[in-house]
C-alpha cells in the first residue's frame, strides 16, 4: 500500500466509520484520541518523515497536515451534531418534523359491545330501544313499581338519595340514581300505549361495593304489554334471545321468586352456553346460570301507570350487563370492567 492510500484510508476510516459510529461526546472524543492523539493513528505518520529525503518530506508533511487538519474539522462537526441532537431530545423536537408519533387505536369497552350485542339480538325480535335517565323519581323507582315504603331497598344502606336543588319544591327522598332499569317500564307505559315491545339498558346505582358488586354496574330491563300476553310467551322471548345471543339453542327455566312488582315472578337462568348443559367451572358444575328476574306486571303497575289491568297484560324482565360480559369474555373479576386499566382493556381489539 502507498504512503498515499495509507493516509486517505486513515482519514476515511476515521470520519466514515468511527466518529459516525460515535453515539455520544465521549465516543467522539476517544476516536479523536486514537487518530489525533500523541500517539494516534495519524501522528504516528509523522513520525515517518525524518526517513524520508527532504525535498519528499516537505510534501509529505504538508499532506498529512491537512489531512490532520480535515479529522479535526470531521471531529468539531461530528460534536456539534451531536450536541444538536441531544439538545432537540431534550426539547421534544424531531430531527423529522412529519413524524407523528402512533397513536394506539381506541377499541370498545367489553360492557359495551354487549350492551350493543344485546340492543341488536332484542331490535332484530322487535323491540324498541328506549332509554330512562340515571337521577330517577323515587315515586318511578320504587312507588310505581309496587315497592312501598316500608320496602327495605329504600334504606339510605341501599340507595343513592340525591339532595334536591336548594330551594326547590321537592323533598329529600323524592331523587334518588335509579336502583334498577325499572322505572323505565313506568315511564313506558305513561307513555305510550299497549302494543308495548322494548327493551332499555343502562347504568344503575346501588350501596354495594366489593368482588362481585360495583356502585356502578348496568342492566337491561325488557317489558312486553299486549292483550292475551302470557308467560308462555316471556319463556319463548328469552329462549329465543338467549338462542341468538350465545348462537346455540339453549333452555331457559324460571325458578319462583318474588319482586313487587311483577306477580307471580321468577328468577330465570339458561343452560350454561360453554358446557351445553353438561357442568364445567363456569357454572360451577351446574350446567346452568342465573340471569336475572322476570314475571306478569303486576296490576298495581299498571294501575299506577293508567293501563286497565282487566284488558292487558304484559310481562318484563330485568338482568345485568356485566356479568353477560364477564360470561362472553371469560373476566373473573368484576371491578377489573371498571378500573379503567389500559393493559386489560388493550385485551379487546375491536
Ligand atoms: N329490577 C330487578 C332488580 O334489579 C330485576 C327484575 C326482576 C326486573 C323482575 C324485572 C322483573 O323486570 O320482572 O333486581
Amino acid at each position: 500500500m502507498s504512503d498515499d492510500e495509507t493516509l486517505a484510508g486513515l482519514l476515511h476510516a476515521f470520519v466514515e466509520v468511527e466518529l459516525r459510529g460515535a453515539l455520544t461526546l465521549d465516543d467522539a472524543y476517544a476516536c479523536k484520541v486514537k487518530y489525533l492523539g500523541k500517539k494516534g493513528l495519524l501522528t504516528e505518520l509523522s513520525r515517518t518523515l525524518g526517513s524520508l529525503a527532504p525535498e519528499q518530506r516537505r510534501a509529505r508533511g504538508q499532506e498529512i497536515n491537512e489531512a490532520k487538519a480535515a479529522a479535526e474539522l470531521a471531529y468539531e462537526a461530528r460534536c456539534a451534531a451531536l450536541k444538536a441532537e441531544a439538545e432537540a431530545r431534550e426539547l421534544g423536537v424531531f430531527e423529522d418534523l412529519t413524524w407523528i408519533p402512533p397513536t394506539p387505536p381506541g377499541t370498545l369497552h367489553p360492557v359495551t359491545r354487549t350492551r350493543r350485542a344485546l340492543e341488536r339480538v332484542f331490535a332484530s325480535m322487535g323491540f324498541d330501544v328506549v332509554d330512562g335517565p340515571h337521577v330517577e323519581w323515587a315515586r318511578y323507582n320504587f312507588d310505581d313499581l309496587n315497592i312501598g315504603p316500608d320496602h327495605p331497598a329504600r334504606d339510605m344502606a341501599d340507595t343513592f338519595f340525591v339532595s334536591p336543588p336548594a330551594g326547590s319544591r321537592w323533598s329529600p327522598g323524592d331523587l334518588v340514581l335509579r336502583t334498577h332499569t325499572s322505572p323505565v317500564q313506568v315511564r313506558t307505559m305513561l307513555t305510550r300505549r299497549p302494543p308495548i315491545r322494548i327493551v332499555a339498558l343502562g347504568t344503575v346505582f346501588r350501596r354495594d361495593d366489593d368482588a362481585t358488586h360495583s356502585p356502578m354496574f348496568h342492566q337491561i330491563e325488557g317489558l312486553c304489554v299486549d292483550e292475551r300476553v302470557s308467560m308462555a310467551d316471556l319463556r319463548a322471548t328469552l329462549y329465543r334471545f338467549v338462542s341468538a345471543f350465545f348462537e346455540r339453542p339453549l333452555e331457559v327455566r324460571f325458578r319462583p321468586s318474588f319482586f313487587p312488582f311483577v306477580e307471580p315472578g321468577a328468577e330465570f337462568d339458561m343452560q350454561c352456553p360453554f358446557c351445553g348443559g353438561k357442568g364445567c367451572s363456569v357454572c360451577k358444575g351446574s350446567g346452568w346460570i342465573e340471569l336475572g328476574g322476570a314475571g306478569m306486571v303486576h296490576p298495581a303497575v299498571f294501575e299506577a301507570c293508567g293501563i286497565d289491568p282487566e284488558r292487558y297484560t304484559g310481562w318484563a324482565f330485568g338482568f345485568g350487563i356485566d356479568r353477560m360480559a364477564m360470561l362472553m369474555h371469560q373476566i373473573h373479576d368484576l371491578r377489573l370492567l371498571f378500573e379503567g386499566d389500559v393493559r386489560f382493556l388493550e385485551q379487546f381489539p375491536c
